[in-house]
């Protein structure tokens, strides 16, 4: 019995005053925590004390099993005794025991460790009273390996690069893109059907050429006006290939990281060369044209030769390919324009086209009515003519609202009086 007083007599004098303690941590994890969020929403543990609980709560990426496995397996290191008091989806909570485990009076004021995974994953730690080291050492182990799980993650990753993976929910299908089945002809026979059938491509290169090299295309250009679907063809893409597509959106990438850019570029490249192969959409490629900022200049001119260098390097044995999509072809720089193997343009609709835009976003009015707005909207864009779509939906709900009107779709008229209006408008 002395003896296990003494036990406890010892660990309580290892209770770190809370002002300490919270200090201890925050500068133990500023270190690790190099400002650069390695996913959304990632802060420094929030610590507070309230009503006699000491309580520390920080997000964490969304939460794996393999991470719930290995924090688990820290709090058993740190902690003699511990008990799981719940594992349901989306909550899973671990008590501290009381030295002597068989006595479980005041067992809720021990520490308490839990995981939330509902809307975004967090770890909260309570306990009453002050923290022991031990418990301390726990907490930031936590939180470091959680963390450095996701500096493992190629997604995440990219992400703090400023491109992203387009996954197969935020896809959409051919038919999302009305008409244009000159383009869409054009980059199943270059983009999808080579990459999906890679061993017919090389076995015919093999057959072909004196010295062996791919003969599927490692470069393309989107090339076209504002608004005519280039961007929305790479979400198509993503949800076709069976390679991810990674978005790299060039002009924020610009503005983002100025001179860091350069460097981001090639690792974005690298990644993807170590996911095993990727399509890499370098999206509004225009922000590599000629700037009259000087600084501006010599970050464009880094990126380009960084961009230069990686296409010409893509490794054929490597399913990847880049695709660029510019409005601008004409101001690009040459040696770029060179690079792409093919150029795909993509015109602005024609009348007929325009009608079949119009009825992807206007499906209740008739082919007749549809066919007419085509007519009606000379030189515009499928954005033009959503745009013009979605403008008709506010000013026909305003009328319903003012009229106190039952819910219904709008006419015909409505839509040919806003093609003049917002052609007024723009
Ligand atoms: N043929 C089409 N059918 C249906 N919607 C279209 C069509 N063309 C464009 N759109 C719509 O217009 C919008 C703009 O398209 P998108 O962003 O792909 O254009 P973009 O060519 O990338 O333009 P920018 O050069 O300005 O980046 C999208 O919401 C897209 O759905
Ligand atoms: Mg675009």
């Amino acid at each position: 019995m002395a003896a296990i007083q003494t036990l406890q007599m010892a660990a309580d004098i290892q209770l770190i005053p809370f002002d300490r303690m919270k200090e201890q941590v925050e500068k133990e994890l500023e270190i690790h925590f190099d400002g650069t969020p390695h996913f959304e929403g990632e802060l420094l543990p929030e610590i507070t004390y309230e009503k006699g609980f000491t309580q520390m709560g920080f997000p964490v990426p969304p939460l794996t099993d393999s991470m719930l496995f290995s924090s688990l397996a820290i709090l058993k290191k740190h902690i003699e005794n511990i008990r799981i008091t719940s594992f349901e989806d989306g909550h899973y909570a671990v008590q501290a025991m009381n030295s002597n485990i068989f006595k479980t009076e005041n067992i809720f004021d021990n520490l308490k460790i839990e995981f939330f995974s509902m809307i975004n994953s967090r770890v909260v730690i309570t306990k009453k009273g002050n923290l022991t080291q031990e418990e301390v050492n726990a907490a930031i182990e936590l939180y470091k390996t959680a963390h450095s799980s996701s500096k493992g993650d190629p997604a995440l990753k990219l992400k703090k690069l400023g491109a992203s993976i387009l996954s197969d929910n935020s896809a959409l299908h051919w038919d999302y893109i009305a008409g244009y089945e000159e383009v869409k002809r054009k980059i199943r026979e270059s983009i999808i059907l080579p990459l999906k059938n890679r061993e017919l491509y090389d076995t015919i290169a093999m057959m072909t050429r004196k010295n062996f090299e791919s003969n599927r295309p490692r470069a393309i250009l989107f090339d076209g006006a504002p608004g005519v679907g280039k961007t929305t063809a790479a979400r198509i893409i993503a949800g076709e290939a069976d390679i991810p597509l990674v978005y790299v959106p060039i002009e924020s990438i610009m503005s983002k990281w100025y001179g860091q850019s350069a460097q981001n570029l090639a690792q974005i490249f690298d990644l993807c060369d170590s996911m095993g192969g990727a399509i890499i959409f370098l999206d509004e490629i225009d922000s590599l044209a000629g700037s009259r900022d000087q600084n501006m200049f010599e970050a464009t001119r880094r990126v380009l030769s960084v961009l230069l260098r990686k296409i010409d390097g893509i490794d054929s044995s490597t399913t990847t390919i880049t695709i660029g999509a510019t409005n601008r072809k004409n101001d690009l720089d040459s040696a770029l324009i060179s690079r792409f193997d093919q150029i795909i343009t993509f015109p602005l609709p024609n009348e007929m086209e325009r009608g079949m835009i119009f009825s992807n976003y206007a499906r209740h009015l008739d082919e007749e009515d549809s066919k007419i707005l085509g007519k009606k909207s000379i030189n515009l864009s499928g954005r033009n003519i959503k745009d013009i779509c979605e403008f008709t939906e506010r000013r026909w709900a305003r009328k319903l609202l003012i009229k106190s009107m039952e819910a219904a779709p709008p006419p015909f008229e409505y839509y040919k009086r806003s093609i003049s209006l917002w052609a007024g408008e723009a």
